[in-house]
């Protein structure tokens, strides 16, 4: 029976400890380990833009010896108006053994899974989760510190819309490490009361921004999220330049981290928005890294789901 990728919320220490050791050995062996996947056909179905989901899923898909078959909405029927649920269903019957799926709707992962039969890995729905991202993450920094365990990860900007931010959570805690938030008011939502993270707030602005300081010379890792635009329609968003110095990764700031502290951010980069340029492109960050790492990572969950 295929086994369902759709949120890490539910996942054992156990689960996350086994996809990391695999995607350790797959890093370690490089591109032509063994080919689990031989002859079968992994399926991307993207409903919403993606670089680094997209194609690391392909390239994880090729090193393990699968077949690729890409669908993006951009060429397809779903532009004629063909419906989620009549999609997966056309591209299930053309047989692939793994559908992996990104989709603007919250949910939208579970709800293909109860009509196709082969497993399905979700590549981000709506604000909910993304769950390969956050396992890709959490395996950047176990490759890094060897163990989570009371390492303190500092996530910071767009926590109401972030499928990263709440995957990473769960992971992070499930595997040891003291995860704090940080970000503007209208973006954090209640719900993160109930997620077992520190939160930033103060009872006034000036109160805030301390906690967040003090937060951010704490941090083993700062983790930031990018501004989801495309999800805030019509709300009154400050100037880019307004919101890089309340909240962004100013040089400033960056300087003021701890010597081995590192920066992730999963992509893509708001440069001089959530994060400074040249603190993008600083020692400091390992974004790239994450990137690399999600193809090995990526190869565990194909191989974890079949
Ligand atoms: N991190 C991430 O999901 O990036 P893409 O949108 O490019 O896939």
């Amino acid at each position: 029976m295929p086994r369902h990728l759709l949120a890490l919320r539910t996942m054992s220490r156990d689960d996350l400890t086994g996809l990391i050791e695999r995607a350790a050995n797959y890093r370690t062996a490089g591109a032509k380990s063994e080919q689990p996947l031989g002859g079968l056909v992994v399926a991307n179905v993207f409903f919403e833009p993606s670089t680094r989901t997209r194609a690391s899923f392909e390239v994880a898909a090729a090193h393990s010896g699968a077949h690729v078959l890409n669908w993006t909405v951009q060429g397809s029927s779903a532009s004629k108006g063909e419906s989620l649920i009549d999609t997966v269903k056309n591209i299930a019957a053309l047989g692939p053994a793994v559908m992996v799926i990104r989709h603007f709707a919250s949910g939208a992962a579970e709800l293909v899974a109860r009509q196709v039969k082969c497993a399905i890995v979700n590549a981000g729905d709506g604000c909910h989760e993304h769950p390969s991202q956050g396992l890709l993450d959490a395996f950047t920094l176990v490759r890094r510190w060897g163990s989570l365990v009371g390492k303190r990860v500092l996530i910071v900007g767009d926590i109401l819309h972030s499928r990263v931010a709440r995957s990473n959570i769960y992971a992070l805690r499930t595997l040891g490490a003291q995860v704090s938030v940080a970000g503007p008011p209208w973006l954090l939502p209640q719900w993160i009361a109930g997620m077992g993270v520190d939160i930033c707030r103060g009872g006034d602005a000036a109160q805030t921004h301390a906690l967040f300081e003090a937060a951010l010379e704490q941090a083993d890792a700062v983790m930031m999220l990018r501004v989801q635009r495309e999800r805030q329609q019509g709300s009154d968003f400050p100037s880019a330049e307004a919101y890089h110095q309340l909240w962004g990764l100013t040089r400033e700031r960056a300087r003021r981290l701890k010597a081995e502290t590192v920066i992730l951010h999963p992509g893509p980069v708001n440069r001089g928005l959530e994060l400074a340029p040249d603190v993008a492109d600083s020692h400091r960050s390992i974004i790239l890294e994450q990137v690399e790492n999600g193809v090995a990572m990526r190869r565990a969950i194909l191989e974890w789901t079949l």
